[in-house]
């Protein structure tokens, strides 16, 4: 598939190097060219493209969303996405851990808002970046899983597609507003790790009888 990928910072670049090298064709989605984190991805994956945003979705099969959640509105007003769809990997995260939007709506609804023409799927959010470079668990007999949400049953079924190239096992936890609690699993991930020093490598799984 052709994905366009808007920020390419920890998270976008992990997940769009990971979706390269299983043979999906990037574009870096940046109006800057010569931004620190578009150089710094071309140097390290020189199979990616770079094309302004606009052009880069209407190229795109499907796009993804990795910037601080802080850009969101501003940037995504100004898009069109003429229904195609949108993987929300961002998160609204406030001051010492909290949900950023004091819990009372998902970041996720809010970037449908925002693209209202977009098909909003929220994924790759409940980990942290580390977990995309190299999502293998040898060890282990099953495999980590990713959980999403969105409306769009189709979208959902195209970000299953490409959770699996990625090595992840897929929960559907169903309607987008179902992505608050998806975004407080995050700030479980990251007081965990990134607060209480455990290690960055651990994931959920989904067992099921
Ligand atoms: N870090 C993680 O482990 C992790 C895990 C899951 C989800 N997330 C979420 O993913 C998002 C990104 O986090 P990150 O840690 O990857 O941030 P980051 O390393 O700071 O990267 C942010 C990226 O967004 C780009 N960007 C910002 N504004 C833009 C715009 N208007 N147009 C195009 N690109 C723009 C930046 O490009 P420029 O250099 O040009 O500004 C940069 O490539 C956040 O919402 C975060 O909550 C993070």
């Amino acid at each position: 598939m052709k994905i366009a990928c808007i920020g390419v910072g920890k998270v976008g670049f992990a997940i769009a190097d990971n979706l390269q090298k299983k043979g999906h064709q990037i574009i870096v989605a940046n109006d800057n060219v010569d931004s620190a984190s578009v150089q710094k991805a071309l140097l390290r994956n020189s199979y990616f493209s770079v094309k302004a945003v606009q052009v880069a979705i209407d190229e795109a099969d499907i796009i993804l969303l990795a910037v601080p959640f802080a850009q969101n509105e501003s940037l995504l007003t100004k898009l069109h996405f003429n229904g195609k769809i949108l993987v929300d990997c961002t998160n609204p995260v406030g001051a010492g851990l909290t949900h950023g939007l004091k819990s009372e709506i998902s970041g996720s609804e809010c970037v449908q808002r925002w693209a209202s023409d977009a098909r909003v799927v929220k994924a790759y959010t409940i980990y942290g970046f580390e977990n995309f470079v190299d999502s293998k668990f040898p060890k282990y007999n099953v495999k980590p899983v990713m959980m999403i949400a969105g409306n769009d049953k189709r979208a959902k079924e195209i970000v299953v597609e490409i959770n699996n190239d990625m090595g992840f096992d897929t929960l559907d936890t169903g309607t987008l507003d179902q992505s608050l609690h998806l975004e407080h699993l995050t700030l479980l991930w990251v007081k965990m790790t990134r607060r209480d020093g455990h290690h960055p490598n651990f994931v959920w799984a989904y067992l099921e009888k």
